[in-house]
């Protein structure tokens, strides 16, 4: 009995540990197959979404490559709405075209790209955007992806349809040719999908993001036929390029320890001065002698061979040196002016104001913020601030409250420039704000880039733009406030003028005609001693109230009218086939 109890006890030699069984389960997990699962990161949760999300990417990308190639951009956008949410949409570009061997890898690929590895100021940086759009297209209707592409000329026409193997990554040609379209065409590139998506009007609507895409890119053309109604024309204001910007190198401030250490590893400098100077922006003999002279380095040390602790040292050695900010040539912003234009032709406002801020630094990464308000008018008073949030000339229309733009408005003390705020709150008032945060590497909180991380370095800038408007805004209320106590004042002086006419046209007997002269008289004397009211008025003729209304919801009272409409339409056309059934069998009656 004893004896079987130990066998019992003693482990099984014939089964294999757990370990050994759980090991059989590793298995490498493709990139297409983790988003495939988390398509969420890449901004495909929900079907409306899913559909803006698909559109921008390809959008972004044709600006993008336009703009590399020195056009001006003309974008056709398609939606066609085929029932039970489902949608072929085509995004059409005149861009510089892709060659016929990279078709597949750009549309069918993830994480490939052209963007990933420079730095300069671009929309698109991932390498994921449209083959993610690709893979979500065929995910849920299992079409696949049709692309169409012309590089010049003397090239023909090439036609791809694509689909992704999610299990190795490498796109899956269905079907490959060369195409008579585009005769009259030089160069551009074309890609259809279908997909499952919803189309709504709304902040987050594709009409929303085009238009707002428009308003950061004055010299682009948008011509946009969506599901409803009639085609809209994003015509171009401007027949100017966008300064392009520059591709530059890292800037020594904010490099972190790692990445600092790879470089020096990789680089093909022979000194430690020379790497300095070859791998990092504003890095002259002289600054890169005073980094070695403060990270008590030898100019002479050969960088492959640094050890962790030098590496820590040249960090500390830069960060005690003088360095001047990066360029700004490698940066391209909207400009004051313009930003300020757009808000004049969106709202219809009594103040505007624009501030823009010297380029800065994160992480090595230079970036500059530019901000616009508007203020009064025609917006509602008792309502939060309204925010338009851009990054690289792109819309942010998702997750406001997750982004870095939010929190520094929310960060910013709005009761000193006059409007009412409660704490960890946007303030509430007449307002809209428009903020731009142009970087050679957005630092995006997640995949689908829908907003800005909360880097501290970028937190206080936004901070110091938003200021520079608010207290020009200060200014503004205090003097709008100034305007009103006066005006106010003025009104209860004159109820008291009629009476001062009447009881001297009782005591001294006058006329009708002299208590007029005596009440226009008293009247003047107040003007002259108070001096004129300055009026506060609407004056913007920029206003444009059709462009104003795309992508907006319409008001609940609009479409009960309309529901309204229709269904009085439906019950007349109902009443008449009613009528014309019932003439029909009299009609038979009668014949019988
Ligand atoms: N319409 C186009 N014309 C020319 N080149 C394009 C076009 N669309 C995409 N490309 C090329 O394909 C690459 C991959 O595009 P994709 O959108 O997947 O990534 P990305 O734009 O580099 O980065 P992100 O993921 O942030 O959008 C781009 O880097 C670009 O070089
Ligand atoms: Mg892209």
């Amino acid at each position: 009995m004893a004896e079987e109890q130990n066998k019992l006890n003693q482990p099984d030699t014939t089964e294999e540990p757990i370990a050994v069984e759980l090991a059989k389960k590793q298995r490498e997990v493709s990139i297409s197959q983790f988003f495939e699962r988390n398509r969420h990161l890449l901004g495909f949760d929900n079907k409306r979404k899913a559909l803006m999300t698909t559109i921008k990417e390809a959008v972004d990308n044709s600006l993008d490559a336009c703009e590399e190639a020195d056009i001006l951009p003309e974008i056709y956008v398609n939606v066609v709405d085929m029932n039970n949410d489902r949608f072929n949409i085509t995004i059409e570009d005149n861009g510089p075209g892709i060659v016929k061997k990279q078709i597949p890898h750009i549309f069918a690929r993830l994480l490939y790209g052209s963007k990933f590895f420079k730095l300069s100021q671009s929309r698109g940086q991932q390498g994921i955007g449209i083959s993610a759009s690709v893979m979500y297209a065929q995910l849920t209707t299992g079409k696949p992806a049709k692309i169409t592409s012309k590089i010049d000329k003397k090239h023909p026409t090439h036609y791809y349809e694509l689909h992704i193997d999610t299990q190795k990554n490498t796109p899956e040609i269905v079907r490959e040719e060369i195409v008579e379209e585009w005769s009259d065409k030089d160069h551009g590139t074309k890609i259809e999908l279908d997909l499952e998506g919803s189309y709504q009007k709304g902040d987050q609507s594709i009409d929303q993001y085009l238009k707002q895409t428009a308003i950061a890119n004055p010299h682009i053309t948008l011509i946009y036929q969506p599901p409803k109604g009639e085609q809209l024309i994003f015509a171009r204001a401007t027949d100017k390029m966008p300064r392009r910007p520059v591709e530059i190198k890292p800037h020594p401030y904010g490099v972190e320890l790692g990445r600092l250490f790879q470089m020096a590893k990789l680089t093909e400098a022979k000194t430690l001065q020379s790497f300095l100077m070859k791998e990092f922006s504003r890095v002259g003999s002289g600054t890169a002698k005073q980094i070695c002279e403060n990270a008590a380095l030898l100019p002479k040390t050969k960088p492959k061979t640094m050890s962790r602790e030098m590496v820590e040292s040249l960090m500390k050695g830069i960060n005690e040196t003088r360095i001047i900010s990066p360029p700004t040539d490698c940066i391209s912003p909207i400009g004051n002016d313009l930003l300020e234009k757009s808000l004049r032709k969106e709202i219809n406002a009594e103040f505007y104001t624009a501030a823009v801020r010297p380029p800065s630094v994160y992480r090595g990464n230079p970036f500059i913020v530019e901000v616009a308000c508007a203020y009064g008018g025609e917006q509602p008073a008792d309502q939060s601030m309204k925010i338009y949030r851009f990054a690289n000339r792109v819309p942010l229309l998702y997750q406001p409250g997750g982004c870095g733009i939010t929190k520094s408005v929310i960060a910013t003390n709005w009761r000193s420039y006059g409007l009412s705020q409660s704490s960890g709150a946007l303030p509430v008032g007449p307002i809209t704000l428009v903020v731009h945060l142009a970087s050679v590497w957005v630092p995006y909180t997640s995949e689908s880039k829908e907003a800005i991380a909360h880097y501290p370095e970028i937190i206080k800038e936004i901070k110091l733009a938003v200021q520079e408007c608010g207290r020009k805004l200060a200014m503004y209320i205090r003097k709008k406030r100034r305007i009103q106590d006066e005006s106010k004042k003025r009104d209860y002086i004159q109820i008291y003028i009629p009476h001062i006419g009447s009881a001297l046209k009782e005591i001294i007997g006058l006329k009708d005609s002299q208590e007029e002269r005596v009440n226009k008289l008293l009247k003047s004397v107040l003007e002259k001693k108070r001096g004129e009211l300055e009026e506060i008025k609407v004056d913007n003729p920029e206003y444009d109230a059709e462009w104003a209304k795309i992508g907006k919801e319409k008001k609940e009272r609009e479409k009960g009218k309309e529901k309204k409409e229709e269904k009085e339409g439906k019950d007349k056309s109902n009443k008449g086939k009613q009528e014309g059934k019932e003439r029909e069998k009299k009609e038979d009656k009668k014949k019988k």
